[in-house]
């Protein structure tokens, strides 16, 4: 065996410290309990620890030579990874509340099952090899299990069959199975097996990599070139419950201004504030609801980060301000790459220089490569001082009533080099967190780079600005960058398949931490046909980031592109999200609570959906009470089935039960659908209560109308309305307003109960239209007990009735 390929089997006589007890924690990263509580398994050539940060998520470190790495992590604080749950020894391993562990001691295989031993995660007969500085761990693949997660990588939405490397790359014009692309989220979800969905995150910042049985299908393997064996096991059962967990373990994503839940209207690039301006006119004239328009690279002097041409765009902030008047924000690029321009009295240079802000060769030289200025240097984000000199230059933006900001191309994409990144070998001088102070290869640093750049712009604003909602969208991400930015997928193209993709991506995502993603509506490279434009928005606009970008020098993609037809499809979709914004912008409250995606697999909230015959590829929820049944070939005209979870569905469009047809398995019903350019399906859940509002221009403008409440009757019936001001941090102080709606049917009767409110912020409407579907007859209605006028639509079969504002406890009934 030589020395390079040494592959060990740890299975030489080990000695095992079994925890004691540690400290119960509520919740993760409240309480610390000593180390001494972790299982601690000592092979001859490897050392195992296994902590339990909370009674689900686990902690596994191996030290191939006996000393454990240095405990840092740039995805999972300091105060979360010594958080301890209360452990009760058992044989070779503890017990949680949740879980039971155990090591072999001879073998150090690992496994983990629930409380009535039903395996959750178990190692496979190799659990690990060693291979010179890299490493591979097996774990054993079910045959019933299938894997999702990994954020945007390409090749469908189930992992299984397929092997993926982690290593962010600028990936132009990549194809549904070109793999690595932009992000590296080394998180995965194992959902089927025996105990329930589990997650796995390797918090590996190296090369990695991941095959879910594509090698050997009762092998899940994965592994890294180097760096410290360190992962987390998080247990559900349910997979919202590992979702949930992730997050507290990588952070939450924070609660995204409304407007960055609006129609946004992109392209590389709007070349002057005159274009500008006009495409505003026409999105306004053409009454195309809208939030936002981003300005790409050419609205800066000479691609320079932080600089503006001012001969094109003589005042941004007479933009800004002419945009704002029209309820629109604007959103600038600001690439990470800073000219190297020296004496020319470019600040970002001069100011990074003098700081020694900048990565350095081996030499000690500053590195510099071309990217779109020219030649360029690179912050060091892995510097707390860095991050906040660079955080720092965003304050004349803010000043000018920038809105946003696009951090691209920080995988970080270099030109002119087959690597199109930087040498492995560029040195990064870590100074923050928890780690000690020291120098790093690139090769360490590659796939957080992106984040950290993220991280550096989001603290600055937070800084700058402690009371806005900071907002960043990135390219290149690690695990935890949800914290700091939104995403989305790159560069796509304009086709079907990477229409599909598209979905697939942002559903993986959502289940990575990162539920704010998008995708270029539209593809950003080749230029779509009329009907893959309007069929694109249609999908779009039941996606978490709502924005229509294209590359230079393709077809112009905005809505109105292909005459008045194309545009009012557009257009009806693009309105329909603005009528669906108190049920979206409560699902982004939820996702900064809990961690459950905005956009989702159908299996999310109905489990028994990854067993479902329909063809699961492009059908997804928005949150659970929405399903958009996608067509598996969104550019056929051939009818396809749509699986309806049990419990009954209403149509979105109509209002009306639909029936599917039941067939042998009783967890779903099938309806055929013919598919038209105009449409896209989508079902209400049979016992929702879904919050509505009248169309509006944008998120800034105020309702002209009553809140309403669609009432589907069914089981479990009940919805939320979630308020705030939408811009400011002012929600964590007390001003939201949260009320939950639950109803009632018995013998043809639905009464809706309206809770008390909590909060104390005023909305903006004075009535609320509660709107019953449904109805067969007209039927007395009751506030309170009082009798109130209800409007029966035979043809829609709905019974409306306009209350004013309800703050209290109230029933409405609606007599059969
Ligand atoms: C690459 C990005 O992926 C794309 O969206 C952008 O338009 C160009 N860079 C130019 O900034």
């Amino acid at each position: 065996m030589s020395l390079r390929h040494r592959r060990l089997a740890l299975s030489l006589s080990a000695t095992m410290v079994v925890c004691g007890l540690g400290t119960a924690t509520p919740a993760i990263a409240q309480a610390a309990a000593p180390a001494s509580t972790d299982l601690i398994v000592r092979g001859t050539q490897a050392t195992m620890q296994v902590a339990a940060l909370t009674d689900s998520i686990l902690r596994v470190r191996i030290a191939p030579g006996g000393t454990m790495p240095e405990d840092a992590s740039w995805a999972v604080s300091h105060a979360t990874r010594i958080a301890r749950a209360r452990t009760m020894p058992s044989a070779n391993g503890f017990a949680t509340a949740a879980l039971k562990v155990s090591v072999d001691p001879q073998t150090l295989a690992l496994t983990v099952t629930d409380k009535a031993g039903k395996v959750i995660l178990a190692d496979a007969a190799a659990p690990l090899s060693l291979d010179g500085p890299g490493f591979t761990l097996r774990k054993a693949m079910p045959q019933a299990e299938h894997y999702y997660g990994l954020g945007d990588k390409t090749g469908g939405v189930d992992r299984r069959g397929g092997s993926f490397v982690d290593w962010n790359t600028d990936a132009f014009g990549f194809s549904s199975s070109t793999d690595p692309i932009y992000k590296s989220i080394p998180f995965f979800i194992g959902v089927g097996g025996a105990g329930g969905s589990y997650g796995v995150f390797l918090d590996n910042t190296r090369r990695a990599w991941f095959d879910f049985g594509h090698r050997d299908d009762a092998t899940l393997a994965f592994g890294s070139n180097g760096g410290g064996i360190d992962y987390y096991i998080i247990a559900g059962p349910s997979t919202a419950e590992v979702v949930r967990r992730y997050t507290d373990l990588t952070g939450k994503a924070p609660l995204a201004p409304k407007w960055a839940l609006g129609y946004q209207q992109s392209r590389y690039s709007y070349m002057s504030a005159d274009e500008v301006r006009g495409i505003a006119d026409r999105l306004r004239s053409d009454r195309v609801p809208t939030d936002v328009i981003w300005l790409d690279i050419d609205y800066q002097d000479r691609n320079r980060p932080f600089t503006v041409n001012t001969k094109t765009f003589p005042s941004l902030k007479g933009l800004a301000s002419d945009m704002e008047a029209k309820g629109i924000k604007l959103i600038t690029i600001v690439d990470l790459h800073v000219a190297n321009a020296p004496n020319q009295g470019y600040a970002p240079f001069d100011s990074g220089k003098a700081g020694d802000h900048f990565l350095h060769n081996p030499d000690g030289s500053m590195y510099t490569a071309p990217v779109w200025p020219g030649p360029s240097v690179f912050p060091d984000f892995t510097q707390a001082q860095t991050r906040k000199w660079w955080g720092g230059l965003f304050k004349d933006f803010l000043d000018d009533g920038i809105a946003g900001f696009w951090n691209d191309m920080n995988e970080p994409a270099i030109f002119d080099t087959p690597t199109k990144t930087m040498p492995l070998d560029t040195v990064h001088r870590i100074d923050t967190d928890d780690f000690a102070p020291r120098s790093a290869s690139h090769a360490e640093i590659h796939n957080v780079y992106g984040m950290e750049n993220t991280r550096a712009t989001y603290e600055g604003l937070k800084t700058l600005r402690p009371d806005d909602r900071a907002f960043v969208m990135t390219r290149a991400s690690y695990a935890g960058g949800q914290k700091y930015a939104v995403t989305w997928t790159g560069d796509n193209s304009s086709s079907w398949d990477h229409l599909k993709l598209s979905i697939q991506q942002i559903v993986n995502l959502g289940l990575s931490g990162f539920s704010y993603s998008a995708a270029d509506v539209g593809g950003f490279t080749g230029g779509p046909s009329a009907d893959l434009l309007t069929k694109w928005f249609e999908y779009a606009a039941f996606t978490p980031v709502f924005r229509d970008h294209a590359a230079t020098g393709t077809p112009r993609a905005e809505p109105w592109v292909d005459g008045p037809a194309h545009l009012a499809i557009r257009r009806k979709f693009v309105e329909e999200r603005y009528r669906l914004m108190p049920y979206l912008y409560g699902l982004a409250e939820l996702n900064a609570r809990t961690g459950d995606p905005i956009t989702r697999p159908v299996f999310y909230d109905y489990p028994a959906a990854t067993a479902f015959s329909c063809d699961q590829s492009m059908a997804f929820t928005l949150g659970d009470k929405l399903l958009i049944g996608g067509n598996p070939k969104p550019d056929s005209p051939m009818a396809y089935p749509v699986c309806l979870p049990a419990g009954g569905w209403y149509d979105y469009w109509t209002g009306m039960p639909v029936a599917g047809v039941k067939g042998k398995d009783p967890a779903f019903t099938t309806l055929e659908v013919k598919p038209t350019l105009a449409d896209l399906p989508v079902f209400v859940r049979a016992g929702t209560i879904l919050p509505r509002q009248p169309v509006t221009q944008s998120t800034a403008e105020t309702p002209n109308g009553p809140l309403e409440l669609h009432v589907y009757p069914g089981e479990d019936c009940a919805g939320d309305i979630y308020l705030d001001d939408g811009k400011t941090m002012a929600f964590q102080r007390g001003a939201y307003l949260r009320q939950h709606v639950t109803c009632t049917v018995k013998g043809g009767a639905v009464s809706v109960d309206f809770a008390g409110r909590d909060g104390s912020f005023a909305p903006w409407w004075r009535e609320i239209a509660v709107i019953v579907h449904a109805r067969d007859r007209a039927g007395r209605v009751t506030l309170g007990g009082k009798a109130v006028k209800g409007d029966w639509d035979a043809t829609a079969r709905t019974t409306t009735v306009v209350v004013p504002d309800q703050p209290g406890r109230v029933r409405l009934t609606f007599a059969r």
